[in-house]
């Protein structure tokens, strides 16, 4: 008999998609974006060229980017915040560039984008250079029209993504931004030394704990067929988790076609409870140990009015499975690194549940992998 090999077949390296493929990559992903960039206990970007100077003059951050690289920005927003105490502010381009943003020559643009090449993206950072501000840019793309044009390009390692919804391209965007926070941490001294070392150790373990995660896909997979009939659902976090579900939530609207919202779980009670009902399927992701007990008591209230928990918290909050209907528990990092691990079970789900409901993977209806015109 004859084997046929088409092209895309090969590409797949023997995943059904593309998607699939890329989720199972991020170990890699991790390593190749981290290691170049960390030298002993602390982060080296060579070629970035942010001098001490530059940091030091750094008034206030703009995080400018659509989709799912605005979530990564989220994301970035507290990590840069908590670890140099300079103010950030996240804003997607397409609003960004009309809003008559404050931008001053003590401010530096992030601007965030996978391709290098979105339209909205691209005509933000021209107008903030135009305004005198300085750009760093974190994409996945050399020679993008982005790194190009920007002061300073932090690249990603992901390599190649196919299939439309974000996945490796997200997460090594999370990598960055912990990356560019330490070494303005560093620069600044707002951290201890002993502070970006243990960050560093616990950033180096993210790979093998994704490994782990990636061994739980059957549970995303059961949990799936649970939620794939549901019109509704609803993700809810508190702090970097509710980042990090802003993501995950996007991610089953994209390639599930199920109505899908993310909420800050403690605005619940202004409005949205009203929307739980019997069977409502509600994912909680509760990995900020200093928020655990106020998003545990957000899951006693909306399992109260009928809903079915998915509930994901860290190893050893065993209270956790009392109350939600299914658990998932993630390997112990650090708080501020727990979106890097939290992003896996959910692009999972979100394939799985794509998946059960036969749609195209890879490629969901109206939309496209890179959008290069308003
Ligand atoms: C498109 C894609 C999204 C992506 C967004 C930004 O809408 O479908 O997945 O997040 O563009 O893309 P970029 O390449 O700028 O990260």
């Amino acid at each position: 008999y004859r084997v046929e090999w088409d092209l895309e077949t090969a590409e797949k390296g023997g995943y059904e998609h593309f998607m699939l493929k890329e989720i199972f990559e991020q170990p890699r992903a991790y390593r190749d974006t981290m290691s170049p960039r960390i030298d002993g206990n602390r982060v080296v970007l060579p070629d970035v060229g942010l001098t001490a100077d530059i940091i030091r003059g750094i008034r206030r951050i703009h995080i400018v980017a659509c989709g799912t690289a605005s979530h990564a920005g989220l994301v970035g927003k507290s990590v840069i915040e908590q670890l140099t105490r300079i103010p950030v502010e996240t804003d997607v381009a397409s609003e960004y560039r009309y809003r008559d943003p404050i931008i001053t020559s003590d401010t530096l643009v992030i601007v965030v984008s996978q391709s290098g090449e979105t339209a909205d993206t691209l005509a933000a950072l021209r107008e903030a250079k135009r305004q005198g501000a300085r750009v760093l840019a974190v994409t996945n793309v050399v020679g993008s029209s982005v790194a190009r044009e920007a002061d300073h390009v932090i690249l990603t390692m992901a390599g190649p993504e196919i299939a439309v919804a974000s996945t490796k391209a997200y997460t090594t965007m999370l990598i960055a931004f912990y990356l560019l926070g330490l070494y303005m941490a560093q620069t600044l001294e707002t951290v201890t030394p002993a502070y970006v070392a243990d960050t560093l150790a616990a950033m180096q373990k993210l790979p093998e704990q994704v490994e782990a995660l990636l061994g739980k896909a059957d549970l995303m997979k059961k949990v799936a067929e649970q939620f794939k009939t549901t019109e509704n659902l609803f993700f809810i976090g508190r702090g970097l988790d509710y980042a990090a579900v802003v993501e995950g939530s996007l991610k089953l609207k994209e390639i599930s076609y199920i109505h899908s919202e993310a909420y800050a779980a403690g605005e619940l009670k202004h409005g949205t409870l009203a929307l739980i009902t019997e069977g409502t399927p509600v994912i909680a992701l509760a990995t900020q140990e200093a928020l655990f007990e106020k998003t545990l008591s957000n899951i006693v209230e909306v399992k109260a009015r009928g809903a079915v928990v998915l509930g994901i918290a860290n190893e050893g909050h065993t209270e956790l499975s009392k109350t939600a209907n299914e658990t998932l528990y993630i390997p112990r990092t650090l708080p501020l690194l727990t979106p890097a691990l939290a992003a896996v079970p959910l692009q999972l789900l979100a394939y799985y549940t794509s998946l059960a409901r036969g749609n195209d993977v890879d490629k969901p209806r109206n939309l496209a992998k890179s959008v290069t015109v308003e």
